[in-house]
């Protein structure tokens, strides 16, 4: 599971780290990997200060094996893969990228988190479309939303460039980047005028993108809401996307803002294991119960 964002601190790290924990605590095998390469602190929520093994070693090559940088965190079930921060790792080379996707995907385990960086830069969505599922984590503010439901667009339009690029329509292809100039080509503004678009070019090509947008469901968290209006941020962006990306089937979670969060910070504690009673650690529980139901 990928966890990412459109913007910085939006609560991806604590969101992993704490989500990792909650997983673990319901007897599920669990390894939490910092993958925001050169920026990593997944581990500080962990309260471990030096990083005995790091994505370092591996991308460096003194470690083969990925399971042999897994570190023990003091929650059952629980490792850590800590984050590298060698000058130039967060522009991995295609093979050393391939290789610890690779290892990645070949990790004994029931879960792993991928703590992503911010932005959809080509390591996120690459580390994402691996991932059998993402969890976008955005804030209530308009803004915040807005950034997201871009993050989200511009998933789909890899996805479609790439699915084109295989078909070698470059017909498709060229529509696509009309479209997103949509100011010159306002019919292609939502996905129902692009789809259109595509049937009167290839109609078994608009029939799949049809079908991976019904099967299509993000899963959002809107992190730090305060009010009930807060808690409705996740409709604006569902109409959002379902309005102009015709995305019917989004599912939106929130996490409230809590004080709580801030104190364990600062005492180098995990949220769920210093206030487990908390508001952030009922949230968070409640999406740990509906990722292992699901
Ligand atoms: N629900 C919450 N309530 C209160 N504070 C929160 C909550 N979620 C996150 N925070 C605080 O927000 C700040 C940013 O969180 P975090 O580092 O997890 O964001 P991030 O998205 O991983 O940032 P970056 O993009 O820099 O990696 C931290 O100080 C964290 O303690
Ligand atoms: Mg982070």
């Amino acid at each position: 599971m990928a966890i990412v964002g459109p913007k910085g601190g939006v609560g991806k790290t604590t969101i992993s780290a704490n989500l990792a924990i909650a997983l673990s605590m319901l007897g599920k095998k669990v390894i939490a990997v910092d993958l925001d390469l050169g920026a990593s602190n997944l581990h500080t929520l962990f309260g471990i200060r030096e990083t005995k093994a790091s994505l370092d070693d591996f991308v460096l090559n003194k470690i083969t094996n990925l399971p042999d940088i897994v570190l023990d965190t003091n929650v059952n079930n629980l490792g850590i893969i800590c984050g590298g921060n060698v000058p130039g790792i967060a522009n991995l080379n295609y093979n050393k990228k391939l290789k610890l996707i690779r290892n990645l995907s070949q990790l004994k385990t029931d879960f792993v988190l991928l703590d992503l960086g911010a932005g959809a830069s080509s390591n996120v969505v690459d580390f994402l479309i691996i991932a059998q599922e993402g969890l976008l984590v955005t804030t209530p503010e308009v803004p915040s939303l807005l950034n997201a439901y871009s993050f989200i667009k511009t998933l789909i339009f890899r996805r479609l460039a790439l699915h084109f690029k295989q078909l070698e329509q470059t017909e498709l292809i060229e529509l696509l980047d009309k479209a997103r100039d949509f100011d010159s080509y306002p019919k292609l503004k939502t996905m129902e005028g692009f789809i259109e678009a595509v049937h009167s070019i290839n109609v078994p090509a608009a029939n799949s993108i049809r079908k991976f947008l019904t099967n299509y469901k993000p899963i959002v968290v809107v992190n730090r809401a305060r009010s009930g209006k807060d808690a409705d941020a996740g409709k604006v962006l569902q109409n959002l996307m379902n309005q102009y990306l015709s995305i019917k089937s989004s599912v939106i979670l929130t996490v409230r803002e809590d004080p709580a969060v801030g104190i364990a910070v600062a005492r180098l504690k995990p949220v769920l294991l210093e206030a487990p009673r908390s508001l952030f650690a009922k949230d968070i529980g409640m999406i740990a119960h509906k990722i292992t139901a699901s």
